[in-house]
């Protein structure tokens, strides 16, 4: 890994064993993208990459001249308005009414490390040795607003992050209307573009669409990095699939407004933005002011999808998620959401953690209903204090009954809201966030609490921590039930509004930060009625998401697979329910319900009480499986085999670092009959070691498993009479590989 700068050509050449990116200042001292892809050979001079032609109905800067025209060259940090014609990284808002500015080099450093990005999320470093930061500064004269472009190159795999922070060394306030986290060039668009979308309950489905001239993107204006779009897209050459060929991945470590947007102009060149939504967004800076926008993460392999997923995985892992819980294996936990809904006593929660502790499970987790006068979703949001009636102990009580069982316990929270239906509400009804005289839209009758303001942070962090300081309790739930609407702070002026979407995360992360660090064995899970808030920002503070409210086995495999495009498998929260589904009310077997959820932070979300006998000696089975394999599950190298989105059946598989144990998962959705054979190519292992299948008892080499594959045929290739125990529809089984 290395970061050169050339003087003679003005060029910037970062790479390391996998990627090179390179850059230049150009004539008019702007910041020129030169090349980003598969690692190359340095040399002084990469100008010539900087293509230039006279063309009709063009622009060009200098007078005399029918070459330098930014609308042709390749930029990192472009303006709108000074010859370039397409969307730009940033827009700055002067008094006089103009946005045009022109952001010229001025210096730059050269950061062993990587330095913390002040109040947000992002990718950290352990040693300093494993990555390097260039900080290149430009600056707008006239206005004086100065930038500094930060490029952090990771020692190993093609993973650039990087940021932007505005300095306003002006004499007069601006605001930023724009300030994109990242911006790439790129010199053709023969990209297939793919993305992470759906709705509630159906979150981070696959989209694929080829890129034409004009504009492709996916954003969110909620508030939150909503169910609907995830911040992360992946450019992929068409002839790339899972296991070989070109793919850039792009994430953005936020979880607010965001935009990803692809922009294929006239003369095929490719612009990638990711940042802040423009759309909304306004932030002054007055003079001696700054601004940090969020990281963005880009990962380039050659290695496909897969091989992208795991750089992400493991950066995610090891390099994002922090703290006590980062490496440790997760607890098998029981949710008593689905089991009581607010249906529940002391008594009644007991006596289902009673019957999970039998299991083996190993923490019991109250979900919402316990506090304030929550009898239904209409009340008690903001009053973080147990319900007497429910709980005459108290959380203290119930804690320490399930402490006693030998379980630990954990509890739901849902910080940034409130009902007005509450004592909070009743005492600060100007706490949340509303626009004086106008209407106040509820989502689930409740409203959102007022974040950009210190004092409702700090109001919320005092009741809550003197639950958490009374109370056994190792782990929260962090739910976030709606989006954002009448966004407005009546503590901010009228210039200022702009700022309120991004001051509430920054709220958020705040509160996340005090509770995380003040609370640093609290296993932390985010949430937003499932997935509406499942991003690298949660991330950094909590190292496991519940990934949708959707627990059907059958829709899980296409959420989970949906996301570990981006994020690690310890991250995504999967639980067996009861059937019929809840959601889907689809019968699926509990085997089948088990092999989904092993592949994510295992746990139940049913009452065990009501299954029957052969059902809890099952549950037992799956919670011992869960206990000796859950290292390699959710920290093993996870390939994608055969995608939900292309067929009735799907594969995924884990293997262990040192590839002596591997676990294959095949599904099949719908039953087939007189079937063709089927098998698979497993890949990630050892050619030369030889691997016990534990449910025929056979060895084979890995290459064998690799080359012509695992032989996954059942009794439906063949007669239905045949001897052997008959599939039905959502049938799955569980290869577990180990070397002999
Ligand atoms: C939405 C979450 O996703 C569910 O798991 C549950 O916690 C409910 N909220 C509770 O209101």
């Amino acid at each position: 890994m290395d970061i050169i700068f050339h003087e003679k050509s003005k060029t910037f050449h970062l790479y390391n064993e996998t990627i090179s990116y390179i850059m230049m200042i150009m004539e008019n001292g702007h910041l020129g993208q030169l090349y980003c892809g598969k690692k190359i050979h340095d040399r002084e001079d990469f100008s010539y990459l900087s293509e230039k032609a006279p063309r009709p109905m063009t622009s060009y800067v200098y007078e005399n001249d029918r070459l330098f025209s930014l609308e042709h060259v390749r930029q990192e940090f472009p303006v709108y308005g000074t010859t370039d014609y397409r969307r730009p990284a940033v827009e700055v808002l002067q008094n006089n009414g103009s946005r045009i500015s022109e952001f010229q080099y001025l210096g730059h450093r050269l950061i062993e490390g990587k330095p913390e990005l002040d109040g947000l999320p992002a990718t950290y470093t352990e040693a300093d040795s494993e990555a390097e930061t260039l900080v290149v500064e430009v600056k707008d004269s006239l206005t004086g607003v100065k930038a500094e472009l930060s490029y952090t190159i990771f020692r190993e795999n093609g993973i650039i992050a990087r940021s932007v922070k505005f300095l306003n060394e002006g004499k007069e306030s601006v605001h930023l209307t724009q300030a994109m986290s990242l911006c790439l060039d790129l010199p053709d668009y023969n990209y297939e573009w793919m993305q992470l979308s759906g709705c509630w309950s159906r979150e981070r489905h696959i989209k694929n669409r080829m890129l034409v001239q004009g504009i492709t993107a996916i954003d969110s204006m909620r508030g939150n990095s909503s169910h609907e779009q995830n911040p992360f897209v992946v450019l992929k050459r068409p002839s790339a699939n899972e296991h070989q060929g070109e793919v850039y991945g792009f994430s953005l470590v936020y979880s607010g407004n965001f935009l990803m947007q692809a922009e294929v102009d006239a003369h095929d060149t490719l612009r990638l933005l990711a940042g802040i939504n423009p759309q909304g967004f306004d932030w002054k800076l007055e003079p001696g002011e700054y601004f940090q926008t969020p990281e963005a993460v880009m990962v380039y392999s050659d290695n496909g999808l897969n091989g992208m997923s795991q750089v992400f995985h493991k950066l995610y892992q090891k390099r994002l998620a922090r703290g006590y819980w980062r490496d440790r294996e997760r607890p098998i936990l029981n949710n008593n959401w689905e089991a009581s809904y607010f249906d529940f006593t002391e008594d009644k929660l007991v006596k289902i953690a009673k019957k999970a502790k039998e299991c083996g499970v190993e923490l019991f987790v109250l979900d919402d209903g316990w506090f304030g006068k929550r009898s239904n979703d209409h009340t008690g949001l903001g009053d973080w204090i147990a319900n007497p009636e429910l709980l005459p102990n108290g959380i203290t009580g119930l804690a320490d009954r399930i402490e006693a069982l030998g379980m630990k316990f954990g509890l739901w929270v849902e910080l940034e809201m409130v009902n007005k239906d509450s004592d909070l509400y009743r005492k600060h009804p100007d706490w949340i966030l509303a626009v004086p005289g106008r209407n106040q839209s509820h989502g689930r009758y409740q409203y959102v609490l007022d974040f950009s303001r210190k004092e409702v942070v700090d109001s919320i962090y005092e009741m809550i921590s003197k639950i958490l300081e009374n109370a056994k309790v190792s782990y929260i739930k962090w739910d976030m039930n709606r989006s954002i609407t009448e966004c407005y702070s009546t503590c901010l002026p009228a210039d200022r509004q702009g700022e309120v979407f991004h001051r509430y995360i920054l709220g958020v992360y705040d509160l996340y930060e005090r509770l995380t660090s003040h609370f640093p064995k609290i296993l932390f899970e985010s949430c937003a009625s499932g997935g509406g808030r499942f991003d690298p920002g949660m991330l950094y503070y909590a190292p496991q998401g519940w990934a949708s409210d959707d627990s059907d086995a059958v829709e899980r495999l296409k959420i989970q697979y949906g996301t570990s495009m981006c994020y690690p498998i310890s991250s995504i929260g999967a639980h067996v329910s009861v059937i019929p589904n809840h959601q889907v009310f689809r019968n699926t077997p509990l085997h089948t319900r088990a092999n989904v959820a092993y592949f994510g932070a295992f746990g139940y979300e049913l009452d065990l009480n009501k299954l029957s006998e052969e059902e809890i000696v099952q549950v037992k089975e799956q919670v011992q499986f869960m206990k000796k394999y859950r290292i390699l599950l959710q920290y093993g190298t996870f390939y994608r085999l055969k995608s939900p989105f292309e067929g009735n059946e799907i594969v995924w598989m884990v293997v262990s670092e040192d590839k002596k144990t591997a676990i294959v998962g095949w599904y099949r959705i719908l039953n087939v009959v007189n079937a063709a054979y089927t098998r698979v190519c497993l890949k990630g292992l050892d050619v030369d070691l030889q691997y016990r299948n534990s449910l025929t008892g056979r060895v084979h080499y890995g290459d064998e498993l690799m080359n012509l594959g695992l032989i996954t045929s059942d009794v439906t290739a063949g007669e239905t009479e045949s001897q052997m125990k008959p599939c039905t529809d959502f049938e799955s089984r569980l290869y577990v590989l180990e070397a002999v």
